[in-house]
């Protein structure tokens, strides 16, 4: 299942009429908040916050996940930024067409953002690397077994092929490393490998991760990041370690322990965000 051109302009356009005040705003910036991540929109929103559930945007997929709730919500950071917030994301493990996944990223780009924040929740597979931190991503490796700009290209917005070599934007990596420090949280920097899910994985899958050289692990984003390049938009990825991947440690995983980890997370990556959001260009 494909969504057109003009469809993707008719749920933007739908936005636009329900926020008359975004041409004013004209934000720049898209964030798309992981698993158990929406609590941070507390620390990103203002009084001039409005939301909209995706159940009501044309061409708009629901989440069917727990602890996804659904709407894209405009906000002014500090009484001064503008951004957009996916506050919970489609997977491609819900039995989505992958078109369907990076709709939204799609339209907030159609919208005007140029820059793409991105979260998730993933596992840790990195020395050292442990939960409750965070990770920013330097390279991804897509191991989905598919792309989502397989099908016809919709020349408008990208090109056939798309140069993946720096997707992931050097100076916001800098800036997002700088503003963790700034408020004491432990940022590493590695590879995130995107799987189709939804089972966890195996330890010897992990242990094989780590050979490819991967240092967390999801089921997400990989998608949008592609999306988010096909137009040429820069993109900013920000894991959050909910536990230790397979293997690594004596228990086993569950999606209640990541989610209960990241709505710990959470406060820290919100105030993060927010940071990083003031520092833009
Ligand atoms: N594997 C895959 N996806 C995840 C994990 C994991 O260990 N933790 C959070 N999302």
């Amino acid at each position: 299942m494909t969504i057109s051109l003009a469809e993707l302009k008719e749920s933007a356009d739908y936005i636009k009429k329900k926020w008359p005040m975004l041409d004013a705003m004209a934000p720049k910036t898209a964030i798309v908040l992981g698993s158990g991540l929406s609590g941070c929109t507390e620390q990103l929103k203002s009084a001039s916050i409005a939301a909209i559930p995706f159940t009501t945007i044309p061409h708009f997929c629901s989440s069917t996940v727990v602890g996804h709730k659904g709407e894209l919500i405009l906000s002014l950071v500090d009484n001064k930024y503008p951004v957009l917030i996916m506050s919970g994301r489609l997977h491609f493990y819900e039995g989505l067409d992958p078109h369907q996944v990076i709709a939204p990223i799609r339209v907030l780009n159609l919208l005007g953002c140029k820059t793409a924040i991105l979260t998730n929740a993933s596992g840790a597979i990195g020395d050292n690397f442990e939960p409750g931190q965070f990770m920013v991503v330097k390279d991804h490796i897509n191991l989905t077994g598919h792309s989502p700009l397989v099908g016809k290209n919709l020349d408008e917005l990208g090109p056939r092929f798309v140069d993946m070599t720096q997707a992931y934007d050097k100076k916001l990596i800098n800036l997002a490393k700088q503003k963790a420090q700034e408020i004491n949280a432990t940022m590493h920097e590695g590879v995130y490998v995107g799987l189709l899910g939804p089972c966890y994985e195996t330890p010897a899958e992990i242990r094989m991760l780590k050979l490819l050289g991967a240092d967390a692990v999801g089921m997400s984003t990989v998608f949008e990041v592609i999306a988010a390049r096909h137009m040429s938009m820069r993109v900013l990825t920000i894991a959050c370690l909910t536990n230790k991947a397979a293997g690594l440690s004596s228990g086993t995983i569950s999606h209640d322990e990541v989610m209960h980890n990241n709505a710990l997370l959470a406060q820290k990556l919100g105030q993060l965000l927010k940071n990083i959001v003031g520092a833009l260009d």
